[in-house]
C-alpha cells in the first residue's frame, strides 16, 4: 500500500545534540573513530565496530544500541554520490521498520548545506518505507512518525520546506504507481487503471483527464488497441492525461503500455511466463504518475500521458495470427505472434502523440522479454530517432538513480519486420528483438522527435531491491520528472 507519511525536517544542530529513538550516521572510509567521538560514544563502541569490521565502507553497517537510543552507522566510503545518500535514507527506514521506532534523525554533516543530498536521503527513507500487503490478513502498520535531518548548518525553511514537500510528492506518486501495477489482474482492469486516472485527475490541480471507450475507440480509429482487445471480456480504455499550463515552454507526450494482463493471446505464453504478466501495465501507470507530478511540482511545461490500456487474452473471438491491422495513421500489419502486443497498442497512441506534433514524444512499455535477457533488472534499453533526447533521458537516470542503456536502432533490421502481405509485420526474428521492436514504434511516430524505453527489466523486481519491496518498482516516474524539470530550465 501506499507508503506512510512520515513527517520531513531539515534542522540545525550537533551530532550528540540528537535525541532519537534511531540515529543514522553517515562514515566516511575510515573515519570511523571520528565519527563516533563526534557522538560521544565509548570507546567500547569504537572497539566492538573494529570487532563487526565495521570501517565505513560502502555497504558496511554497524548498530549500536546505547541508553540514548539507537545508532545506525551506515558506511560511504570515500566519496557519497547520490545513490550513497539514497541508499543511506533507505537503510535508515527499513532499520527503523526492524526495531520499531518512531522518531528517525539522521545527521548530515556538511552535506545537510545541499538540497539534492538531504532530498535524496529522503527519498530512500520513504521509497524504502512501501509494501504491498492489503492482500495479507496480518498487516503491521508502520509506527515511523518522523525523519529530522540535521547537521551544523543547516539551510533555510524557504529551502528545505518546498524541496522536502516536492520529493513528498513524487515518491508519493511513485508508490501510487507501484499500487495499481501491484493490484492483481482481475482488480487492476483498464477499468481499474482508467479509475485511477480519474483519482488523479480530481485530487491534482491543473490535470484533465480523458478517457475513450466502446464506440468511440472505433470512431477515432485505435485498430490496434481493439485487436488486442477482441480477445478478452474486459472493455479496454483509451486514457488521455493532460497538464498544460499557461506559459508553458515545451510540449511532450508520454506513451505508456498498460496491458492489464499479458496471457500471450492465441500465441498463449508457457505458465511460468505468465506469472509476471499482471505486471505489463507498468509503462502506463508510470505516465500516469509522471504527468500528475508534473503538475504538483508547477513545471512550465506542457505533458500529456497517452495510455491505451487493455487485457491481451485468447478468448474465443481473439485476433489470430495471420490477422492484419490498419492503424489510424494508414499503415497495415500483419499480427504473427499475437504475444508481440504492446507494440500493436502502442502503435495506435504514438500515431495519435504525433498528430498533435509535440516536441518530443517518449514511450515507457515492458515490451520485450529480450530487453530483461539483455540488461537484467537494473536497466532499462533506450532507443530512438533524436540522439539529443535520449542523451537527456540518461542523464536524467544518471541522477535518479535509474539507468538506461542505449540499444540501437538499427536500421539494417529493418527488413526483419517486413511482411509479405501488409506494410510490416508485428514480430521479427529470434535475434534482436528489442531492436525489431522498437523499428516496428518508429513506423508510427512520423517525423516527431521520438524515445523508447523498454522497461521490460526494471519494471519489477524478483526480490528485495534498495529503493523497494519484491513487486513493481515504478521504474521511470523518477527519472521523467527529473528530465521534464531538466527540459522546463
Ligand atoms: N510483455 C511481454 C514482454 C515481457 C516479457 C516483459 C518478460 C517483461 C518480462 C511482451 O508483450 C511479449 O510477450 N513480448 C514477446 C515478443 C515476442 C513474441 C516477439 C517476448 O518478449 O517474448
Ligand atoms: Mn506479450
Ligand atoms: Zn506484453
Amino acid at each position: 500500500m501506499e507508503a506512510s507519511r512520515p513527517i520531513l525536517r531539515v534542522q540545525s544542530g550537533r551530532a550528540r545534540a540528537i535525541r532519537a529513538d534511531l540515529l543514522v550516521v553517515p562514515v566516511a572510509a575510515d573515519a570511523v573513530r571520528e565519527a563516533l567521538r563526534g557522538l560521544g560514544l565509548a570507546p567500547a563502541t569504537m572497539r566492538r565496530a573494529q570487532a563487526a569490521d565495521f570501517r565505513g565502507r560502502p555497504d558496511d553497517v554497524f548498530v549500536h544500541n546505547g541508553d540514548r537510543g539507537a545508532v545506525l552507522l551506515v558506511g560511504t566510503g570515500n566519496e557519497a554520490s547520490l545513490d550513497a545518500w539514497r541508499k543511506l535514507g533507505a537503510r535508515a527506514r527499513r532499520e527503523a521498520e526492524r526495531q520499531g521506532a518512531k522518531r528517525i534523525a539522521a545527521y548530515l554533516g556538511d552535506a545537510i548545506e545541499r538540497p539534492e543530498t538531504f532530498i535524496a536521503v529522503a527519498e530512500g527513507f520513504l521509497l524504502a518505507g512501501y509494501r504491498f500487503d492489503r492482500y495479507k490478513r496480518e498487516r503491521k502498520a508502520s509506527v515511523v512518525e518522523r525523519l529530522v535531518l540535521v547537521g551544523e548548518r543547516a539551510p533555510k525553511p524557504e529551502v528545505w520546506k518546498p524541496a522536502l514537500e516536492n520529493a513528498a510528492h513524487v515518491c508519493r506518486l511513485v508508490c501510487a504507481a507501484r499500487d495499481i501495477v501491484n493490484e492483481p489482474p482481475s482488480v487492476a482492469t483498464p477499468a481499474f487503471i482508467a479509475k485511477h486516472a480519474e483519482r488523479l485527475a480530481v485530487e491534482t490541480p491543473g490535470l484533465k483527464l480523458e478517457v475513450w471507450s466502446g464506440r468511440r475507440l472505433e470512431r477515432e480509429g485505435l485498430a490496434g488497441l481493439l485487436a488486442v482487445a477482441r480477445g478478452s471480456h474486459e472493455e479496454p480504455r483509451f486514457i488521455q492525461l493532460r497538464y498544460a499550463p499557461a506559459g508553458a515552454r515545451k510540449r511532450v507526450a508520454l506513451v505508456g503500455k498498460g496491458i492489464t494482463f499479458d496471457s500471450g493471446g492465441l500465441s498463449l505464453k508457457p505458465a511460468k511466463s505468465m506469472e509476471t504478466m499482471k505486471y505489463d501495465m507498468a509503462g502506463a501507470a508510470t505516465v500516469l504518475s509522471a504527468v500528475a507530478a508534473a503538475a504538483r511540482l508547477g513545471l512550465p511545461i506542457a505533458v500529456t500521458a497517452y495510455a491505451p490500456a487493455t487485457e491481451n487474452l485468447p478468448g474465443e473471438r481473439a485476433q489470430k495470427p495471420g490477422d492484419v491491422i490498419t492503424f489510424m495513421n494508414g499503415k497495415t500489419a500483419e499480427v504473427l505472434n499475437t504475444d508481440a502486443e504492446g507494440r500493436l497498442i502502442l502503435a495506435d497512441a504514438l500515431a495519435l502523440a504525433a498528430q498533435a506534433k509535440p516536441d518530443v514524444i517518449v514511450d515507457l512499455a515492458t515490451l520485450t522479454g529480450a530487453a530483461r535477457v539483455a540488461l537484467g533488472a537494473s536497466y532499462a534499453a533506450v532507443l530512438g530517432n533524436d540522439q539529443a533526447t535520449i542523451d537527456g533521458l540518461i542523464a536524467a537516470g544518471k541522477v535518479v538513480g535509474e539507468s538506461l542503456w542505449q540499444l540501437p536502432l538499427a536500421k539494417e533490421y529493418r527488413e526483419e519486420i517486413r511482411s509479405p502481405i501488409a506494410d510490416v509485420k508485428n514480430v521479427g526474428g529470434p535475434e534482436g528483438g528489442t531492436i525489431t521492436a522498437a523499428l516496428f514504434l518508429e513506423e508510427f511516430v512520423g517525423d516527431s522527435k521520438w524515445a523508447h524505453l523498454d522497461i521490460a527489466g526494471p519494471a519489477f523486481a524478483e526480490r528485495e531491491t534498495t529503493l523497494g519491496c519484491k513487486g513493481a518498482t515504478a521504474f521511470g516516474v523518477r527519472l521523467l520528472v527529473e528530465w521534464l524539470r531538466a527540459l522546463s530550465a
